[in-house]
């Protein structure tokens, strides 16, 4: 059998014996929104550094944890912290948890992050419901062979972003009364932000937001079979907007101050599904 799928089995299988309840549900926590694993109660957590074949998470932020608990009603797996490319990681290690959990037989993947404001409608500690990406990087975290044991050779992205779910989403923001909007995350290398020329680039082909995350895991999820929800907490308008510079302190504290709007409407998503 291939080392990386060989790889993700025993990930899998050492979270199973720690965590024996595998919910249904995983939620990734993205930079500055950690403290939602706060709100996980009968809580159990595993360092990513025990689990074989993790990588680690240098990212300021994110912490490298894997809790299991309950949210409200229902469980959930959350992921507090991530692994981004330009880390230096491969698209294939940033989304390396994915196929771990479909082995484990998580159904559902909700996404936060935080991410620079390009649509004039949003501003900074709105939040965003991500009905689609762009990514124009020539890598894939599918480059190479493929396992057909987890998905197709050429996996269909055009419902990437699950509607069930997106439904879902604005069902729990509306009962919470949280204005929740919706559009296109582009996706960017990193680590330095965008240019103003990027970002007016970005906005003629139709993209809403930027960021350094999460369209790796919503490829391998597309192509493993799993659910997809993807919110981002909107932290700073992109480079260019308002013309001020941008600092990875302001997208932490901005994340922050979201803190508890995210974790009300990741709450009432999970007991919802
Ligand atoms: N650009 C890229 N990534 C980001 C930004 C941004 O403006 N804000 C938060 N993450």
């Amino acid at each position: 059998m291939n080392v990386r799928l060989q790889a993700y089995r025993e990930s899998a299988e050492y979270i199973r014996r720690r965590l024996p309840k595998i919910p249904k549900t995983a939620v990734v926590l993205g930079s500055g929104l950690g403290p939602l694993a706060e709100s996980l109660r009968e809580r159990a957590t595993l360092s990513y550094g025990e689990i074989p074949h993790f990588p680690v998470s240098t990212a300021p932020s994110h912490k490298g944890r894997l809790h299991g608990g309950r949210l409200g009603e229902a469980t959930c797996l959350m992921l507090e912290g991530r692994f981004h490319y330009y880390e230096g990681y491969s698209f294939e290690q940033v989304s390396c948890y994915v196929p771990v959990l479909k082995l484990l037989g998580v159904e559902n993947l909700l996404l936060t992050n935080a991410a620079g404001g390009i649509s004039p409608s949003l501003k900074p500690g709105d939040l965003m419901l991500l009905c689609d990406h762009i990514k124009f990087f020539d890598d894939s975290p599918l480059r190479g062979e493929n396992w057909e044991e987890l998905g197709p050779r050429f996996p269909d992205m055009t419902s990437a972003y699950t509607p069930r779910l997106r439904e879902t989403a604005r069902r729990a923001a509306a009962e919470l009364s949280i204005p929740l909007s919706e559009g296109v995350y582009a996706y960017m290398p990193g680590p330095q932000y965008e240019t103003p020329a990027e970002i007016r680039a970005l906005r003629i082909l139709g993209a809403d937001a930027v960021g350094m995350s999460t369209v790796a895991e919503v490829i391998r999820a597309a192509h493993c079979g799993l659910s997809v929800l993807a919110v981002s907490c909107i932290t700073n308008m992109a480079a260019g907007i308002t013309g001020a510079p941008l600092t990875g302190s302001e997208v932490v504290q901005t994340a922050e101050k979201s803190v508890e709007k995210m974790a009300g409407l990741v709450r009432k998503i999970v007991n919802l599904l």
